[in-house]
């Protein structure tokens, strides 16, 4: 049984888009660089901008830059007490909003607590809202606010007269977002709820998922007005935000770190390729990850992508695995099924023997295979040696007990031993290595002799960066046929894929291309 698939027709074009607004926030401080800022943020998809009169120098006429725009503005002027830059007093500031209503915007940001007093001052001035939406705002840079704080605080907007209720919080964990999620699901007015910095990123991205107002993106990388904005081109074209709407099936990476996973562009780009309606993003997870797991299953997750150092923790929030987990005792998939259980997989195994197996004749009989190290990835390599009918497999680390203790909870074919003893194994028809030796910017490093590379040997790494690693730079030049880690990496996102979308192609090349092109754009 298969989950059905949400289409949106052909490709590249949805026909829904998301009702949420793609705001970008300019942060530069005078005209010219303003009028630049507005250009790229309208060439990478931004729907509106936000206007930081906090942030101009004096004397800035910034109601010519509303005047020439194509594009509507929020005119906000942060005060210092609200984690702004404007140390006018509150009448000054307050002022500055209205004249931005009288100039005929399309919204102003006024902070919750100065309600009252902005309400009092646009009375006085005899001026009125007219068609500018009023949005009241409230941030805490320090905390994430709870399930209950987050209600009070937007039924006290709306008692304000708000027509947009903003809330701006910091997370200090990854469930945050869940919180952010049901809060922006309950709400019954214009919302827009997220929490700040690297943790809170999904709330940023999925916001028209839970039917947000509108979401922040910066103009560029590392230019955002608050943490964790992401900036407006990664938004529409890495996690299409523009696709994402309410039926959006969701999958995302969990790890720490994780935004260095090229899972997003691989996934997104293989979802665009056939016309799927889902969404796949960076998940930063620093603790709790089955909980995590759970709960944003439950908001419309329907897959997880797991890494380092989750994958082992996450299987206790899983409601069965396959038998490859119990075996590795680790897992990278989650899958959803259709009755809602969560089931976990391990596609890293077959991601890296499929491709060596082509080279092999099919398989692994009658093969002597050479696994080095003895951490999580070598066990999922013996793992699948053995399953891939291998004659005999050593295993060599750095630390000879991780190998010897490895290779007694995989059982008989298993030998372990230190890397000094390779020597005294004889031959072998395949060399995998499991460690990170080689890998960008130790790329002179080979974790082996190269005078056990061997004509015809089959020779994989699993480090992919870079490309073509020491290890197997020497294995070609002595003839032997290589198999690299981006095989591996594509092979186990393929895996993932098709267990996601059972019914669907999956789109191999265009994976391919994508982590190449990404590869190469480093
Ligand atoms: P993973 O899940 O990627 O396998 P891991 O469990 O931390 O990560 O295991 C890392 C493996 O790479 C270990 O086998 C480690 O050897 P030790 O057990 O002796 O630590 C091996 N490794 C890492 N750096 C190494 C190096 N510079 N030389 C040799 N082996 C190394």
């Amino acid at each position: 049984m298969t989950l059905p698939i949400p289409t949106r027709g052909a490709a590249h074009r949805p026909t829904a888009p998301s009702a949420t607004l793609l705001c970008v926030s300019l942060t530069a401080s005078n005209l010219p660089s303003l009028r630049s800022q507005l250009s790229a943020a309208i060439a990478a998809g931004a729907q509106i901008a936000e206007l930081r009169l906090d942030l101009l120098e004096p004397e800035t006429d910034w109601k010519s830059l509303l005047e020439q725009s194509p594009l509507p503005f929020i005119v906000t002027n942060r005060a210092q007490w609200e984690g702004g830059n404007s140390t006018l007093d509150e009448p000054q500031r307050l002022s500055m909003l209205i004249d931005a209503i009288e100039a005929g915007v399309s919204h102003i940001d006024v902070e919750l607590k100065a309600a009252d007093e902005f309400w009092k001052l646009l009375n006085n001035r005899g001026v009125k809202l007219s068609s500018t939406k009023l949005i009241l705002s409230h941030h805490n840079f320090d905390r994430p606010l709870s399930a209950e704080e987050i209600r009070a605080t937007l039924s006290s907007m709306k008692s304000k007269n708000a027509d947009v209720a903003k809330i701006a919080m910091m997370a200090k964990s990854a469930l945050d977002n869940c919180t952010v999620f049901r809060e922006l699901q309950r709400a019954d007015m214009p919302t827009i709820v997220l929490a700040m910095g690297d943790l809170g990123k999904p709330s940023r991205i999925l916001a028209g998922k839970f039917g947000a107002y509108l979401t922040f993106a910066s103009v560029a990388q590392g230019k955002g007005s608050a943490p964790g904005q992401v900036d407006v081109k990664s938004m529409v074209d890495v996690y299409r935000f523009g696709e994402i709407g309410r039926e959006t099936r969701l999958y995302g990476v969990i790890g720490n770190p994780v935004m260095q996973s090229m899972g997003p562009v691989l996934h997104n780009g293989a979802y665009r390729e056939r016309g799927l309606d889902a969404a796949y993003v960076h998940l930063l997870v620093e603790g709790e990850v089955a909980r995590f797991v759970r709960e944003m299953s439950e908001l419309g997750f329907c897959g997880f992508s797991v890494t380092i150092p989750w994958k082992m923790d996450v299987i206790e929030g899983m409601d069965e695995v396959e038998e490859a987990v119990t075996k590795i005792g680790a897992m990278n998939t989650v899958v959803k099924g259709l009755d809602g259980k969560l089931k976990g997989r391990n596609t890293d195994w077959r991601g890296a023997l499929d491709p060596i197996c082509q080279k092999t004749g099919g398989d692994l009989r009658g093969k002597r295979v050479l696994i080095l190290g003895a951490g999580g990835a070598g066990k999922a390599m013996v793992y699948g040696a053995v399953e891939s009918g291998a004659e005999d497999v050593v295993v060599a680390n750095r630390t000879k007990e991780k190998a010897v203790r490895l290779a007694d909870d995989m059982g008989g074919k298993v030998a372990g031993i230190g890397m000094g003893e390779i020597g005294e194994y004889g031959a072998f028809d395949v060399v995998m290595n499991s460690t990170s030796v080689g890998m960008i910017p130790n790329v002179e490093e080979c974790p082996v002799n190269v005078e056990l590379l061997k004509e015809g040997m089959v020779v994989f790494d699993a480090v992919y960066n870079p490309l073509e690693t020491r290890l197997l730079q020497e294995a070609r030049e002595r003839g032997g046929v290589c198999v690299s880690g981006l095989d591996m990496f594509v092979g186990q996102a393929e895996l993932q894929f098709a267990a996601w979308f059972p019914e669907v192609e999956v789109p191999v090349e265009e994976m391919r291309e994508a982590v190449l092109k990404q590869l190469g754009s480093q």
